[in-house]
């Protein structure tokens, strides 16, 4: 069981400030989890202060809808998402410089500029965007949802678009809108995983979760073509529909396939997508051999592979998976972050716990791995949606620890290759996800 490996504690988060960080303090590894930027309402770089009165006057710009929900990390950017899920969000992707910014509370810059996050502008703008992907050939993979409102509100403004940009040039180098036949009277899509294969970056293809259509659109950049995958596996377990987060309890029974990552490449030339309803304790996997081809793609139910359950507190929402076969995933149960080292079979004995935080963590939303640093955005979210967030208090933070650090005296630290059991040689190098049907 994951609590029981549970032997991270934090000091209370009074803190020291260090470099004008403020630090969390932790008992494991050598570096604390460092709480990078926080926010008590977000906040839009307007040109001037003039302009940014009056789109509040205008209601262009309302502080307290502002949720973000995404992020992620290229070279010195850090994107934030804001989904349209009230009036007056002036844009939904968004930026931080990191140079320019170092800590504290800075305000979000629109990407690539202001006129294509104008709602509605269907072609020429994004809507709303949740998750996103920077890939390893600088494009930044952006799904807009076309949707402003929530649940009952939502409108559909723009039809469905994923939004593939040039991060050099912040020039759009694909804009691709899912077809008809992609979604359902029900679809609703916050993330999107993105599979380089070993043809380089023109053999790409886009895993997009539709969580409350229960399926999966794969998008081909090679074939500009997208299909959609269904499977009993990507919807909720009507077990575990049943959540206490931030001090409320609720059910979100209906949260089917959510969060998403990818391994490395294995030696069979494809990679595995393991992914999670959100209801649900469970992790599922299947290659992207199988993803990839639309025709083999319809027909098999039996490639899905069943994964152990986390344990009861095993809520989870995004994932990620670094080169090395390290996943981590947000535990919103336990407001903590855990990990999964792939050379090990899925098992809870072989998760940890590597940052939680019962103020700071409630509702991890995101998770992100660059260049050995994890990155981390909490919003509590559910406070948001079914309650009333404390606008005096700091509500939404990203932090950030060294991988190495985080899994240091975990069982993610293990070497994958001395923990194998011995093997025919055309096995040495099978990883801890290929081997389940032993494991389990
Ligand atoms: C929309 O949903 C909310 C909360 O779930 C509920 O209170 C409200 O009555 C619903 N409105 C309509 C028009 O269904
Ligand atoms: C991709 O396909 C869409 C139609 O689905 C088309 O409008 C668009 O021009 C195509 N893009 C490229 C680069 O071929
Ligand atoms: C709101 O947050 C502030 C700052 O943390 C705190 O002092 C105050 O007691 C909170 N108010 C409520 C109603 O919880």
């Amino acid at each position: 069981m994951l609590r029981e490996l549970l032997f991270v504690t934090f000091l209370h988060l009074g803190s020291c400030s260090v470099d004008g960080f403020q630090k969390f303090g932790t008992q494991i590894g050598q570096a604390p989890l460092l709480e990078r930027f926080f926010w008590r309402t977000m906040d839009f770089a307007y040109p001037d202060e003039g302009s940014r009165k009056l789109a509040m006057m205008k209601g262009d710009y309302v502080p307290e809808n502002a949720l973000p929900v995404g992020i992620e990390i290229w070279r010195n950017k850090l994107f934030v998402t804001i989904p349209r899920w009230r009036n007056g969000i002036p844009a939904t992707l968004n930026y931080i410089s990191l140079d320019a910014n170092r800590g504290g509370s800075p305000k979000l810059t629109p990407y690539p500029n202001w006129a294509q996050n104008k709602a509605g502008a269907c072609g020429s703008a994004i809507t709303t965007a949740y998750r996103i992907h920077a890939d390893v050939c600088d494009r930044l993979w952006v799904l807009d949802t076309g949707t402003i409102g929530i649940g009952n509100t939502t409108i559909q403004a723009c039809p469905y678009t994923l939004n593939v940009f040039d991060l050099t040039t912040d020039k759009i180098l694909r804009q691709y809108r899912l077809k008809a036949e992609d979604i359902n009277m029900n679809t609703f899509i916050a993330n999107i995983a993105v599979d380089l294969g070993k043809g380089g970056c023109e053999d790409a293809f886009a895993y997009m979760s539709d969580e409350l259509g229960y399926g999966l659109i794969v998008y081909s950049w090679e074939q500009n073509k997208s299909w959609r995958i269904t499977h009993s596996y990507f919807m909720p377990d009507p077990l575990a529909g049943d959540y206490n987060i931030g001090g409320l309890n609720f059910q979100w029974g209906e949260e089917g396939i959510f969060g998403m990552s990818l391994s490395p490449i294995s030696v069979s030339g494809y990679r595995t997508l393991f992914f999670h309803p959100l209801s649900s304790r469970r992790e599922f996997a299947v290659s992207t051999r199988i993803l990839r081809d639309e025709k083999l793609s319809q027909d098999s139910y039996h490639e899905f592979q069943v994964l152990s359950e986390r344990g009861q507190l095993g809520h989870c929402t995004a994932s990620v998976m670094d080169e090395n076969g390290l996943q981590f995933f947000n535990l919103i149960d336990q407001n903590a972050v855990g990990c999964w080292n792939s050379a090990l079979p899925y098992a809870p004995e072989n998760h940890a716990v590597i940052a939680r935080h019962d103020e700071a963590m409630i509702f991890p939303a995101d998770v992100k791995v660059n260049r050995g640093m994890l990155w981390i955005m909490s919003d509590r979210m559910p406070v948001f949606l079914l309650s009333t967030l404390n606008y005096s208090d700091v509500n939404f933070r990203v932090l950030t620890v060294p991988v190495r650090d985080a899994i240091a005296g975990t069982v993610c630290e293990s070497s994958p290759w001395a923990v194998l059991p011995c093997c025919g040689s055309n096995e040495v190098r099978s990883r801890g996800w290929q081997r389940l049907q032993v494991s389990l």
